[in-house]
């Protein structure tokens, strides 16, 4: 196990009807508030009738930025930047799944930098101060509820970038899973692979000795299988959208990470899909999986793949070591198509023309400390065998 530095400094409020915390979680940071929504369902839901009744209540004034889109654009951030230096606002308050969240927090960082908003998206360095921001999550996927990271889009230059700095972690996230019923079939499957991708990223390791984050994280993976069905069958499924929603935050907030060293593959290849055609996250995550999975297994990593099929999904251990690597990686992408997840490239609108440039920015800067080093062509076959 490598050294680390715990800091997971995010106060939780859990379950059904915690939103009777906001107003004194708000007062603890200040008074004036922006809040920061997408386009609608928080209002389809009642959310927005009942924040802006808790806000009135307790005498704190706000403004709005609503309209943030799946794959937030610069756009936003920089219009939510000037809302509130136009209105001093203290409190930054993001109502929704990880696309306002993340709007939310390169707002709140932005805020006190004096350059252009994209500064900090191309480099988390330069961010020295973020106002506080508070989370209401209405999706299970991102983990950006409780993680110091933010993703967003610059679609004029076929750009979607990740940045991340501890001042953009959240002070506050209240996470009822009730609030979670109303997402639709796809984006419960979509966040469902999101959080299963979040938990392999660290999974698929080279640090040996890591047994606590190793058996944490088969835990979490056998919870998404779990109650990943559930939840897409049964929306209001108390049990399975609160599994679902603790474990998103669980799989990426540091626990499984800390102590162990690597960098993430399936991601970096999966944001040049949604740069490029704007598709759903977890949607493009799914499909890659499986691919990169098998493009991965060799003599080298077979011992963690086996690992993880008989931990996770209950295989023969006296089984060949490869035939159980295999079987885990087809109940891997059987999983996603229980979940009615497209399972190709060229169902989601993506063909040959950009895989090329996507392969390259993928690689851009690194991947050399994945699970297994990939390289631009690695990718670019990758992408070929998801077609
Ligand atoms: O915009 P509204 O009307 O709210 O509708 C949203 C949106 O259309 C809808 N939705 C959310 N909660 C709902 C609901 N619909 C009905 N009922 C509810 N309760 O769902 C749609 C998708 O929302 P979005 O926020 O885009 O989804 P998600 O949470 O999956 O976030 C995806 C974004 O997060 C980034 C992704 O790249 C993508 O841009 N990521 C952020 C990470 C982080 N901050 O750590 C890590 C991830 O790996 C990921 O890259
Ligand atoms: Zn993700």
């Amino acid at each position: 196990m490598e050294n680390f530095n715990y800091s997971i400094p995010t106060k939780i409020y859990f379950g059904k009807g915690q939103i009777k915390n906001l107003g004194n979680a708000i007062k603890e940071y200040g008074s004036k508030v922006l809040i920061v929504y997408g386009g609608g369902s928080i209002k389809k839901i009642g959310l927005y009738n009942q924040i802006t009744e808790i806000l009135n209540n307790n005498n704190l004034s706000y403004v709005e930025l609503s309209g943030i889109d799946p794959n937030p654009r610069i756009e936003s951030v920089r219009e939510g930047i000037k809302i509130c230096r136009d209105n001093d606002v203290e409190v930054v308050l993001a109502v929704g799944g990880g696309s306002t969240i993340d709007c939310a927090k390169v707002i709140a960082a932005g805020v006190n930098y004096q350059g252009d908003a994209w500064d900090i998206v191309l480099n988390s360095s330069k961010i020295t101060k973020a106002l506080p921001i508070i989370t209401i999550l209405t999706l299970a996927a991102t983990g950006s509820e409780m993680d110091p990271y933010a993703v967003i889009s610059d679609m004029s230059k076929n750009e979607k970038l990740g940045t991340g700095h501890d001042k953009m972690k959240p002070k506050v996230s209240i996470l009822d899973p009730e609030y979670t019923y109303s997402v639709p079939k796809n984006q419960t499957a979509a966040g469902t692979a999101d959080i299963m991708s979040h938990i392999f990223e660290s999974y698929f390791n080279n640090t040996k000795g890591a047994f606590i984050q190793d058996r944490t994280a088969e835990g979490l993976l056998r919870t998404c299988i779990k109650y990943g069905k559930i939840a897409v069958d049964c929306p209001n499924d108390y049990e399975a959208r609160a599994n679902l929603m603790w474990t998103s935050s669980l799989a990426i907030n540091g626990l499984i990470s800390y102590g162990t060293k690597g960098e993430w593959s399936v991601h970096p290849m999966e944001h040049e899909l949604s740069a490029f055609y704007d598709i759903t996250h977890g949607v493009g995550l799914a499909i890659l999986t499986p691919h990169w999975m098998r493009y991965v297994l060799s003599d080298k990593t077979v011992d963690k793949f086996v690992e993880y099929g008989v931990n996770v999904w209950n295989i023969d251990k006296n089984l060949d070591k490869y035939e159980i690597a295999n079987k885990a990686i087809d109940k891997t992408s059987e999983f996603f198509k229980e979940l009615e997840i497209p399972s190709t490239l060229r169902e989601v609108g993506i063909g040959e023309e950009h895989l090329v440039e996507m392969s390259k920015k993928a690689v851009n800067g690194g991947l050399k400390n994945a699970f297994k080093h990939l390289t631009s062509e690695d990718v670019f076959n990758i992408y070929k065998l998801a077609l």
